[in-house]
């Protein structure tokens, strides 16, 4: 029988979650399916009624979709509790799992992009405070770095973060971010600020230290004006593709049996995606 997944959101045509996972079913030869499904707020309880039905083995969670499951759900990962937010859904032992992987996924691609990269990582330096800032916060802190610092726009959202979070994350105002990156061993931009479409970050590096890892998480274009600039000035940089495909590692694993590898090939794929949408 084939094993049906799915990713939902509202809307959904911009998922690039059906490249990554058909790309892994063929390379396994699977007799699997991964769909793209549109599925309105007012819908939601009845998706994941057919679910349990056994429709699906699992799927992928998105916009807006990604809080308003969890109580739909059975068990969540402590990750998923944590982040308040669900990505991932397996079927297992007649009750409906939820995971959130997107700390794991930000995590799994900077140790393959740069191995051992924590061992001299003190200071993390997070713009933005939203769903992306509080997965890579939690994965972060419970990575051990001593201070991560959360500077937003809005510095009351970045405080909250901070309280639920608990030290060593703490917020900063938008205006300390150029000081601040001085003091950081890693800088990641969580903001859509640099996206196509999108103002880009306004970050002043001249005062960087040698070795600092700039980690952009937008991957549309893949080298953000942000990335250009780190490069320029000599840092270590990181896209935000990787991150994409490294999160969607657990959940093919869940639903197939086969835990998939991110490969330099499956990059190009989605490479070749993002550069025909430009
Ligand atoms: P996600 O869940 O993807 O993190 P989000 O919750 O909408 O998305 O968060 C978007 C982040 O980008 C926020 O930190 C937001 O700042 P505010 O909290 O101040 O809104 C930030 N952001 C978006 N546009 C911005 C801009 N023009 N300048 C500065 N920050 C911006």
């Amino acid at each position: 029988m084939t094993t049906r997944c799915f990713v939902i959101g509202h809307p959904i045509a911009h998922s690039r979650s059906p490249l990554i996972h058909g790309t892994w079913i063929a390379e396994h030869g699977l007799d699997g399916s991964y769909e793209r499904i549109d599925v309105a707020p007012d819908a939601l309880e009845r998706f994941i009624a057919a679910l349990r039905d056994g429709a699906f083995a699992g799927g992928n969670v998105t916009v807006p979709h990604k809080e308003a499951v969890l109580p739909l759900l059975d068990r969540l990962s402590e990750t998923a509790r944590a982040m308040g937010a669900v990505n991932t859904i397996w079927r297992e032992g007649g009750r409906l799992h939820g995971d959130n992987t997107d700390a794991a996924g930000f995590l799994g691609h900077l140790d393959a992009s740069l191995p051992g990269w924590d061992r001299q990582a003190q200071t993390a330096l997070l713009l933005g405070a939203g769903g992306a800032a509080r997965a890579i916060a939690h994965g972060l802190k419970q990575r051990g770095l001593g201070r991560i610092i959360l500077a937003n726009r809005n510095l009351e959202r970045a405080q909250d973060l901070a309280r639920l979070l608990g030290p060593p994350v703490t917020a900063a105002a938008w205006q300390e971010r150029d000081q601040l990156a001085a003091e950081a061993d890693l800088i990641v931009n969580t903001t859509s600020l640099g996206m196509k479409g999108q103002p880009p970050l306004e970050l002043d590096l001249a005062a960087m230290k040698p070795g600092t890892i700039v980690d952009d998480i937008v991957y549309v274009p893949l080298k953000t004006a942000l990335l250009e600039a780190a490069e320029r000035r000599g840092a270590r940089t990181v896209d935000g593709l990787g991150m994409l495909l490294h999160q969607a590692v657990p959940g093919f694993a869940r639903w197939f049996g086969v835990t998939p590898i991110v490969t330099p090939a499956l990059r190009a794929v989605l490479e070749a995606d993002i550069g025909s949408a430009r």
